[in-house]
């Protein structure tokens, strides 16, 4: 089928992220396709208009599609799509691919770094560091660094990251579960898989509960008062997912409570975290700023993802590589 989709000749690329240099990356390819570069939400704004194709993430409204007329389609740099209106998308006739895949292996080993930082209390030693401070060892063995064989991991979301993080924690000897919408596409590395509605069985199982699950609405505050309650009074979670899978102040209060052991969280409902927030304030809470799938390869994956679906477009091909719409 002949493809309407705007020749190379005729087409515009805008690439809008606030620190990714997709531009540059781009530009190294010597396509000879125009393109512009924008870092924040009102340049993007300005330009939008220009646009057939929009490669951007957290930059993302809705809002958006009334000011660009001429686009056509969205690669996604983010993995997770839950900031676009996929109905929106089909009714203006928009294609939408996610960047699935570009940060499996980040966010996979950010996830593993998180739970050994937590096991072997390695920002505590920071802290430490910083006062000059050379810590005894510890007597109560309640509350010393903790090994991980045969520990259980509990995994939320046995997708692509999940299904690496399994892997890796092979590695160390645990056992690991996992949950996934779908059961039946398989438990990978992972020892079992259920289904994400049988995860109040699960929770009291698990040492470690570590989501890398998409935000949907199955998914939304997945981990509230009620599943906190089910989990083992010590036990870690661990959100590489989206902040709004967590129910924040459910959470809080579990911290407070010391039900929770601690918790490890690289996304949260609002990003950045607001000052006031008290999950700043915990000594058992480690927090990283939404970094778990930056990676130095980042700009390659996502334009080379963008070059494939590019090519589909132009075939006239109906699938794209990760077509969301
Ligand atoms: C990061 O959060 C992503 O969705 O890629």
């Amino acid at each position: 089928m002949p493809s309407d989709f705007p020749g190379a000749e005729r087409l515009t690329i805008g690439f809008a992220h606030a620190a990714y240099r997709l531009g540059d990356c781009f530009a190294a390819r010597k396509t000879g396709i125009r393109f512009f570069e924008v870092r924040t939400f009102d340049d993007l704004k300005a330009r939008a208009g220009e646009a057939d194709v929009l490669v951007l993430s957290g930059l993302w409204r809705n809002e958006l599609i009334a000011l660009a007329g001429r686009l056509r389609f969205v690669q996604s740099v983010s993995a997770g799509v839950d900031q676009y209106d996929k109905a929106a998308f089909g009714a203006h006739g928009m294609r939408l691919a996610s960047a699935q895949g570009a940060n499996e292996r980040a966010v996979s080993e950010h996830a593993i770094a998180l739970i050994l930082a937590m096991a072997r209390m390695i920002p505590g030693a920071r802290d430490n560091q910083a006062r000059r401070l050379w810590r005894p060892m510890i007597s109560d063995p309640a509350v010393r660094e903790d090994e991980m064989g045969g520990k259980t991991l509990l995994i939320v979301g046995l997708g692509r990251i999940g299904q690496r993080l399994a892997h890796l924690a092979k590695a160390f000897d645990m056992r690991v579960i996992g949950t996934r919408r779908d059961p039946s596409a398989g438990a990978g590395a992972a020892d079992a898989v259920h289904a994400t509605a049988d995860l109040p069985q699960l929770l009291p199982e698990a040492d470690i509960v570590a989501l890398t699950c998409p935000l949907t609405t199955e998914t939304e505050n997945i981990v509230n008062a009620r599943s906190l309650a089910l989990m083992k009074k010590g036990a870690v979670l661990v959100n590489v997912a989206r902040g709004r899978c967590v129910d924040e102040d459910a959470l809080v209060a579990a911290l407070e409570s010391g039900a929770l052991a601690g918790a490890a969280l690289d996304c949260t409902r609002i990003e950045p975290l607001p000052a006031d927030s008290k999950l700043w304030s915990f000594a058992n809470v480690l927090i990283t700023p939404h970094t778990a799938g930056e990676t130095r390869r980042y700009e390659v994956n996502v334009i080379d993802l963008l070059q494939d679906n590019l090519g589909r477009l132009w075939r006239g091909e109906a699938g794209l590589r990760n077509q969301i719409v």
